[in-house]
């Protein structure tokens, strides 16, 4: 499947959120003590529906003006006692009074217990007047500014400039760690009050900003990609501009309650958070949570589309291409090598940013690969396209056959990522056939070789952990100096060193054998036999 990940980091906010005009909310009269609450501690009118652990979806798709406005006019309606319905229903034509939320003031700056090595915790802003923005003190405003129609038009934007091709969309969103903190800040505040009045038992009852945000983006990201599946994932990250009195003392909590490690973690947050008492808690943070006085930004968005693997054989013709670019101290030797060659146009069709090329073993820059070839596998990093059908995978491989006469491929075929498992496997009780040419110092005639044929040999390297059996062998008589010896071994034989014997640390090799100097000449692969990738017929 083809799947695109889109990164986008959500990381502080802050913005006027107006209140408009009003629909209707499956709230009941016993919400409203909550819901004043909570927008009275600097909620958002998203946050309060999740405090009042409503479970309904729609509610957080309506628009955020609407819902706010909706949430005003509940509130005042209780005021004037003008209802007592159990949901808001009626249209309102005006604006509800605005009403300036007022926020408790006496926080104070308060200094972390000195058990920890860690910079002492300084609430926010110490004694200073709250922020006069209207930033959620909660989520910071990612459920306001950063989960409407608007927003996901600006996402889908970057992401069509982009011209990918992909049949699933995952939006994958990462958010400042404090939120974990303000939103157990603000359970702390409304506790009570929702525990006796709503269906919440617990914190866990509480809708997450996460579950907000996918139930309002996830359809609203769909619609402007044409219909593509979003799914959201999130992550948290400690962005810098995580504002720098609560991420000490989130890290100063993390490190009492998790202190093995000083690892500053999501789960370190999310652990710290389920361990430390509410007293503690209290004595670290304010409760309700501050109104940041910053605005909350998107940093990037960001897209990757997941790899896509194409695998094949290739045969390698030249005694002059290594495998892979070869380069030593920084200098470049050889001028292509087989990765590039392959690489080159696969790279650009697939429109890729970047490949990671794998083989069955690996030949030296002067030894041919003949016969069918060896397995080989490239991971395409980030393909903006990824769809192509047989007869156009068939025409990859053509263009990669008429780039170069030194190389050839075959079978080429799109894989997944679990089928290159396949080339690695049982890699070592593989066989592989050579041909070698031979050169021996003393004149020999075909009768001197023909005994090598009944020949088994185990031989061991030095430092090599195993012995490697050369299976069979064949000669091949061409001249008094001169044989071919065709050898069928374990996959990992040294077949130069089994040849010359490697100054006699290799043991049995050919020199002992035939009882003269030996040296090889030229080498080629003839097979490498792993059955896979599946051959594609012609
Ligand atoms: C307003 O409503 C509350 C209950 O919602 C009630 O206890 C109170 O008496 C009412 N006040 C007036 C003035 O009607
Ligand atoms: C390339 O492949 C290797 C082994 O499969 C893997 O460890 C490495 O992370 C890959 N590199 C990239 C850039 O994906
Ligand atoms: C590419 O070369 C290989 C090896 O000679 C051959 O088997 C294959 O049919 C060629 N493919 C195309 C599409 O030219
Ligand atoms: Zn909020």
């Amino acid at each position: 499947m083809s799947v695109l990940s889109s990164f986008l980091l959500i990381s502080f906010i802050c913005d006027l959120c107006p209140f408009y005009s009003c629909i209707m909310l499956p709230l009941k009269e016993k919400d409203r003590p909550i819901v004043k609450k909570l927008l009275e501690a600097g909620c958002c009118a998203r946050c309060v529906l999740r405090f009042c652990c409503l479970g309904v979806q729609s509610a957080y798709r309506q628009s955020y003006e609407d819902t706010a406005k909706e949430l005003c006019a509940f509130i005042s309606d209780s005021e004037n006692n003008k209802s007592q319905d159990a949901a808001v229903l009626e249209q309102h034509t005006e604006d509800p009074p605005r009403k300036k939320i007022k926020m408790d003031a006496a926080e104070t700056g308060v200094q972390s217990e000195g058990d920890s090595a860690v910079v002492p915790a300084v609430m926010e802003e110490g004694d200073a007047k709250p922020a006069d923005s209207d930033v959620c003190a909660v989520c910071l405003g990612v459920l306001q500014e950063f989960c409407d129609e608007a927003y996901a038009i600006k996402i889908s934007d970057v992401v069509k400039v982009k011209n990918y091709q992909f049949d699933t969309m995952v939006l994958s969103v990462s958010l400042t760690a404090q939120l974990s903190v303000r939103e157990h800040s603000c359970w702390l505040h409304v506790k009570k009050e929702v525990r006796e009045k709503s269906i919440c038992l617990d914190k866990d009852d509480v809708i997450q900003v996460k579950e907000a945000f996918k139930w309002t983006m996830q359809g609203l990201m769909s619609k402007e990609l044409g219909g593509v599946p979003v799914v959201t994932k999130f992550e948290v990250g400690f962005h810098k501009c995580f504002c720098h009195q609560w991420r000490h003392a989130t890290h100063s909590l993390s490190f009492h309650f998790v202190s093995q490690q000083n690892v500053f973690t999501r789960m370190a947050v999310v652990k710290a958070l389920e361990k430390v008492s509410d007293e503690k808690f209290l004595k670290k943070f304010p409760c309700p949570p501050t109104r940041p006085a910053r605005k909350c930004i998107a940093q990037e968005v960001q897209c990757l589309h997941v790899s896509v693997f194409v695998a094949g054989r290739y045969n390698k013709f030249s005694r002059t291409l290594p495998q892979t670019p070869w380069v030593i101290d920084g200098e470049r030797r050889m001028e292509s090598s087989v990765e590039e060659l392959i690489a080159a146009s696969l790279f650009s069709s697939f429109r890729a940013e970047g490949f990671n090329f794998s083989s069955s073993g690996r030949e030296e820059v002067d030894v041919r690969t003949l016969g069918n070839g060896r397995p080989f596998a490239l991971e395409l990093l980030n393909p903006h396209r990824a769809r192509f059908n047989k007869a156009e995978v068939r025409q990859l491989q053509e263009t990669i056959n008429q780039s170069s006469d030194k190389i050839r491929v075959r079978d080429l075929q799109i894989v997944s990522r679990d089928a290159m498992g396949h080339m690695k496997e049982g890699e070592e009780d593989k066989t592989k056939s050579y041909t070698a040419l031979i050169w021996t110092q003393k004149a020999i005639n075909k009768d001197d070789i023909t005994f090598l044929e009944e020949t088994k040999v185990s031989h061991r390297r030095p430092l090599a952990v195993r012995e490697r059996v050369i299976h069979t062998m064949s000669t091949c008589f061409l001249d008094t100096h001169h044989f071919h010896l065709k050898l069928r071994t374990q996959a990992g034989t040294y077949i130069k060193e089994f040849v010359h014997g490697d100054f006699g640390r290799t043991k049995p090799n050919l020199c002992d054998l035939l009882k003269t100097e030996t040296d090889i000449l030229e080498l080629d692969v003839d097979s490498v036999d792993v059955d896979w990738p599946p051959s594609i017929p012609e």
